[in-house]
């Protein structure tokens, strides 16, 4: 008993076993580089400026202990809400999880969040993939302090997708969002609409929601991030990969399923780790949406790949098993490129491309056959149009001795804009990503959902056919040596915004750099 009140005061993610480096969450080095103290400032509401909100809603993030391994509970930073005004389904709480409450919000809703700081230092709110305002969009550069409120209110204008949201703090001595991500602060975040209520997709019961995330924990079930020395070296390089992987932040569990079709909607919020999704029984993987929402018409993959901060919607159908079956969604072997593959994590118990388990199915219970999956899912959104006239601004990703990479030799320096880096509001352009690295890099822009126009001159692995490029993005990997192009429209909002590789520990390294639309 006191030993788990010691250790829920000290708040300890400790550094990987054998290097004795302790990182302790205690308030007193934390505060480095905050300002201190408490306050409570109500700023003015970023963003959309409304009278009538059709939701509003409490948004803390805060340190708590919860139970994730068996034994001593484990500290973490989360998210937790209150709803204020709103549909009854707008908030989810995952109470047992470290993990944020899944909110449900519908296209054409207007939202205001009370973003409460109650972390002993700086933090954002980025809503992951979502069309807001560059203000709204939880950047490093409008941080808010320990004790600060900050109130953000958007329209929801992105049509039906699972998006996320999570910490994307920047401060003077580096990123923190690798840091605060691994300690909790992320959750799902679902938009509806019409048309896709419209396709009586598999709801309830029937649609299962994944994150995936890999942790490490040391004896005491204490969270282990990053090590020291060489070991942090090594961890800053490739990004950092957990030695086991939790399913909605718990060790992967069975659920118990009816026969039928299942919708499974999987977000990979790992810090660094690529997943390659596929089914134990080797049936194919039926694709039905991606970051941006569904796809024209579902695909069957033999495998999908899920890069960091990428969702991927997958289908299931079950109507021809018998109660007793029993049927595992799994991450397969892999190679990725030289040095992101196997082998280079030699001490690490779950190297990236290795083969485990994520969810396992057993049949519980017959119902009758229902309905089969729709030929066409999205119609509505027409694809960006290109043409040899489109504009194309190239990106180099190359490596810094000894300090991580860069964009086009650039790294993180603020909202510093180069002149190649401002953009016109209205306009379409293809952004060409040049990997000149030997590790892949899922890139990401804020803002916006682009459509990948093309891919050249990556080495055929054990990765290509998984990669889903049809529909819409807000992140795509980029594979060692590869080119890929992405087209995109500049729509609605001026301002700054980021793209960043969405490898965490990249991205805290300066991976990242800010553009600017302008009006
Ligand atoms: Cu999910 Cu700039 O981030
Ligand atoms: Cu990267």
């Amino acid at each position: 008993m006191s030993r788990e009140k010691s250790v829920h005061r000290r708040t300890v993610l400790r550094a990987a076993a054998g290097t004795g480096v302790l990182l302790t969450l205690s308030p007193g080095l934390l505060l480095t580089g905050c300002d201190g103290g408490v306050k409570a400032v109500e700023s003015e509401t970023l963003g959309l400026d409304s009278d009538e909100y059709d939701v509003e809603l409490n948004l803390h993030a805060m340190p708590d202990s919860v139970p994730i391994l068996p034994g001593a509970p484990s500290e973490v930073w989360r998210y937790r809400a209150e709803l204020l005004k709103g549909p009854q389904n707008t908030v989810t709480e995952n109470p047992d999880s470290y993990l944020g409450p899944t909110i449900r919000l519908r296209h054409g809703q207007t939202v205001k969040i009370h973003i409460h700081n109650e972390l002993p230092e700086d933090t954002t709110v980025h809503w992951h993939g979502l069309h807001v305002p560059s203000d709204v969009d939880g950047q490093p550069r409008l941080p808010i302090r320990p004790g600060e409120t900050m109130t953000v209110g958007f329209e929801v204008l992105d049509r039906a997708g699972l998006f996320w949201y999570h910490s994307h703090a920047h401060g003077k001595q580096g990123g923190r969002v690798g840091f605060q991500s691994y300690a909790g602060l992320a959750g799902l975040l679902i938009v509806e609409d019409e048309e896709e209520a419209g396709l009586k997709l598999p709801s309830g019961d029937n649609e299962l929601l994944l994150v995936l995330q890999d942790r490490t924990f040391a004896g005491n079930n204490e969270l282990v991030y990053m090590g020291g020395g060489m070991g942090s070296m090594m961890d800053r390089m490739h990004g950092f990969i957990g030695d086991r992987v939790l399913a909605n932040g718990a060790p992967p569990t069975t659920r118990k399923v009816a026969t039928g079709p299942y919708r499974i909607r999987v977000l990979n919020g790992s810090n660094a780790r690529i997943y390659k999704l596929a089914w134990s029984d080797g049936r194919p993987v039926p694709v039905i949406g991606a970051d941006g929402g569904l796809l024209q018409e579902p695909e069957d993959r033999p495998y999908a790949v899920l890069a960091p901060a990428q969702r991927l919607d997958i289908w299931v159908d079950l109507s021809e098993s018998q109660p007793g079956d029993t049927l595992e969604l799994i991450s397969d072997r892999f190679q990725a490129g030289m040095m992101g593959g196997m082998g280079m994590m030699g001490s690490n118990a779950l190297p990236l491309g290795s083969r485990f388990p994520l969810a396992r199915l057993e049949v519980s219970k017959s119902v009758e056959a229902s309905e089969p999956l729709p030929a066409q899912l999205g119609v509505q959104r027409q694809k960006i149009l290109v043409n040899s006239n489109t504009r194309i601004r190239r990106f180099e990703l190359s490596p810094v001795m000894m300090r991580g990479f860069a964009i086009n030799g650039r790294r993180f320096d603020g909202t510093n804009v180069a002149d190649d880096e401002k953009v016109r509001l209205g306009d379409t352009e293809i952004w060409e990503f040049h990997n000149n690295t030997p590790m892949p890099h899922p890139m990401h822009i804020h803002g916006l959902q682009f459509n990948v126009v093309g891919r050249r001159g990556g080495s055929s692995d054990s990765l290509q056919q998984g990669l889903v490029d049809s529909g819409w993005h807000d992140t795509v990997l980029v594979m060692p040596r590869e080119t890929v192009q992405v087209a995109m429209k500049f729509e609605r909002f001026d301002g700054l915004y980021i793209y960043h590789c969405h490898n965490m520990e990249h991205e805290d390294a300066g991976m990242m750099r800010y553009f600017q639309v302008r009006g």
